[in-house]
């Protein structure tokens, strides 16, 4: 790859910033990575102040919403050094999502390196406080321009960084969904584009109104198996055995669903990837066979959920001391704040 230009930001904003109580995702690091695709070709990326991009009206972006996007951490030991979580898998995904999105793939060296430079330089902003990390975003758009429903010829690339705290900050009690669907067979469910949030926001905001906080995804034909929640995938835990739904084009293959597996399989737990009815889930919670239920994600880490609700009746779930989802939190965790020995090779160290 051709060098990567850094024009450094004349002034900080780190000294604004609250480190101890970090949101999720609403302070911006000081820089950005932005690299252009432009004549059929990735030009060299740069590292430029963080802040405000220009854009014609009618960039394909926000008329076909050819966006896609990955959500990676940083993470910064008591030594201060600093690692990623298994980055390869972000980049791959990422290029899966580019090409169901007829976008441009971007090479390994544009992602990986850019985004270690970036890191580097805004490595003072690496959030050290419990449960913090660098979320990073990285995510591309359609800047070319027109109005003709087809693929744009130019796309921007950005990585910004956001330091930040949890991404919930209360109990995760969910709505079991039967009526709207995330996504749908041969669809776009399996890729990391803007439209599969979107069309999610407004049934979780009925949702929420009902008193949950997030809506668990079932399949679009029957609403009969239960598949993934707004930004997590999902685990349940039905007597002493571990349950997941099996990735699918209408799923996200997430990255901390593929470790918990890992883990799990590692401590020989009993580990079952297959369809999970919601007619299984619900009898299980009748006769308190149904242990645990949690989201897992980057961003979300393992996120115990404490109940959930369908056709209008609550079911509670219960309190575990050392839930199979805390142990899987805390290999996850001590592997990625380099508090523990990396036995599946998942830390790189930047
Ligand atoms: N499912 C959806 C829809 C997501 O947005 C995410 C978040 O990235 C996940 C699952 C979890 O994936 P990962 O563990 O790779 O972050
Ligand atoms: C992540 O976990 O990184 C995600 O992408 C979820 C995001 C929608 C907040």
């Amino acid at each position: 790859m051709s060098s990567i230009t850094i024009q450094k930001s004349e002034t900080s904003k780190i000294d604004q910033v609250d480190f101890d109580n970090l949101p999720f995702g609403k302070v911006f690091s000081d820089h950005m990575l932005v690299c252009d695709y432009k004549n059929g070709a990735w030009e060299s990326p740069r590292i430029v102040p963080y802040g405000p991009i220009s854009l014609d009206p009618s960039a394909k972006v926000f008329h076909y919403g050819q966006t896609i996007f990955e959500g990676m951490k940083a993470y910064k030991d008591e030594n201060n050094s600093i690692s990623l979580f298994r980055p390869l898998d972000n980049h791959k995904r990422f290029n899966i999502s580019a090409s169901r999105m007829s976008m441009p793939e971007i090479p390994e060296a544009h992602f990986i390196d850019g985004l270690k430079s970036l890191l580097k330089l805004d490595e003072k902003w690496i959030p050290t406080a419990s449960g913090s990390a660098m979320y990073i975003r990285p995510f591309m758009f359609a800047s070319g321009q027109g109005f003709h429903a087809s693929p744009a010829d130019e796309y921007t690339f950005i990585i910004a960084l956001a330091p930040s705290g949890a991404y919930f900050s209360g109990e995760v009690k969910v709505k079991i969904e039967e009526s709207y669907s995330r996504s749908a067979n041969g669809g776009v469910g399996y890729a990391k584009t803007g439209g599969n949030y979107a069309g999610q926001f407004y049934p979780t905001q009925l949702a929420k109104k009902e008193g949950y906080q997030q809506v668990i995804w079932t399949d679009d034909h029957e609403h009969e198996y239960i598949e993934e929640a707004g930004a997590m995938n999902i685990f349940v835990v039905i007597g002493d055995t571990l349950l997941t739904g099996p990735t699918s084009d209408r799923i996200l293959d997430g990255i901390t669903r593929k470790s918990v597996i890992k883990i799990a399989e590692d401590l020989g737990i009993k580990v079952e990837v297959r369809k999970i009815s919601v007619t299984e889930v619900v009898a299980a919670a009748k006769d308190h066979t149904l242990k645990e239920m949690f989201g897992a994600g980057t961003a979300a880490v393992i996120s115990p959920i404490s109940g959930f609700g369908f056709r209008g009746t609550d079911y509670k779930l219960p309190e575990l001391e050392n839930s199979f989802g805390s142990q899987f939190k805390k290999i996850i965790t001590d592997i990625q704040y380099n508090r523990s020995e990396d036995k599946f090779g998942w830390r790189v160290k930047i």
